[in-house]
């Protein structure tokens, strides 16, 4: 128990303080802007792909699902007189990842607001075919991938908001990050531990990028979407989704909330210029210590690149 001493009972109390508030809002016009959504079929990335839409936005969606991606662009199209496009790729397959990687990097797009939302919670230890666990991939390896190989462009482009949807259950990861045992084979996997960690990850790569985009015009930030209704955690058995649905349901608001606060973090003046910052809906807070260990998230940054091949 390493960060034992470093936790603070301020920054829980402060945690479930921001938990209630509402999360501010922006309404200005985005219009003609792109904005990219990873995860916009369902729960909170399809609410913020609606938000950024009903501004005036073009959509870029990245999706594992064809048949939804296509409901859900011509939906946006028809609703709100916008572009909507989508490109298709599983977070569980790494080569989907880098392939997503490559056509963004080659293409003449600028993007505006790029928001990693795509995730998943999995009580079961699941190995993907890049032989990584399922969490850990999906919430964290695919947005660094597409951060680090995007990272040039973005500079040099200036202006891009990074957004990375994180999660209050990175605080689950008390331990922090097993960087000798990040598949979980020489100890014990649990559903909240291997999202606490995955988050913890991500929080953890927001530490290295900043550094990278510092003085750049690009921002990168993550954020705790709030409790919501989603599909959040459905892949999962018949007694968790029991425990879901009958129980944790009844406490969990819109996504709609969640949607606010996203595009409030991507447009408002407010935000602009604020980096490295972690943020309960729309207040800035500060994550678990786990999540702020400057040498852990070196190691990592070094870990991962090498991990995922990408140098
Ligand atoms: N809901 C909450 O209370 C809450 C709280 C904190 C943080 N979050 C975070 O918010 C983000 C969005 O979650 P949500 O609550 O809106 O859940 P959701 O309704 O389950 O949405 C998750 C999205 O990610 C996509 N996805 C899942 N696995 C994928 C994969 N292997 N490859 C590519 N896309 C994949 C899903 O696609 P399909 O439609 O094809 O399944 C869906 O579009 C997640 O990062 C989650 O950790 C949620």
């Amino acid at each position: 128990m390493r960060y034992l001493k470093q936790y603070k009972m301020s920054n829980i109390i402060a945690m479930m303080r921001n938990n209630r508030k509402e999360p501010e809002t922006c309404n200005d016009d985005f219009e003609g802007r792109l904005v990219i959504i990873s995860g916009a079929t369902s729960g909170i990335g399809y609410e913020t792909a609606r938000e950024y839409a009903s501004h005036g936005a073009n959509l870029l969606l990245i999706n594992r699902n064809e048949e939804k991606s296509i409901a859900v662009c011509e939906e946006i199209r028809e609703g709100f007189r916008v572009e909507c496009d989508y490109k298709i790729a599983n977070y569980a397959r790494l080569s989907d990842v880098r392939r997503i990687g490559k056509e963004l990097l080659e293409s003449d797009i600028e993007i505006d607001v790029l928001i990693h939302n795509a995730g998943v919670y999995s009580t079961k230890k699941v190995i993907t075919e890049d032989n990584n666990e399922l969490s850990f991939q999906v919430n964290y390896l695919a947005s660094f991938i597409l951060n680090y190989m995007l990272k040039d462009k973005l500079k040099a482009g200036g202006k891009t908001r990074i957004i990375l949807v994180s999660s209050e259950g990175h605080r689950f990861a008390v331990r922090g990050i097993r960087l000798d045992d990040l598949n979980y084979e020489n100890h014990r996997h649990t559903g909240l531990g291997s999202y606490g960690v995955a988050k913890t990850a991500q929080l953890l790569s927001v530490i290295k990028f900043v550094e990278y985009f510092e003085d750049s015009g690009v921002t990168i930030n993550a954020v705790h979407p709030g409790d919501v209704k989603s599909n959040m955690g459905l892949n999962n058995g018949r007694i968790y989704r029991f425990f879901k649905n009958k129980i944790i349901n009844r406490t969990l608001k819109s996504p709609e909330r969640s949607a606010k606060a996203l595009y409030y973090l991507g447009v408002s003046k407010e935000v602009g210029g604020i980096s490295g910052k972690f943020f309960n809906l729309t207040t800035e807070e500060e994550p678990a210590p786990p999540a702020l260990d400057r040498d852990v998230a070196e190691e990592l940054w070094k870990a991962t690149i090498e991990l995922v091949g990408l140098e």
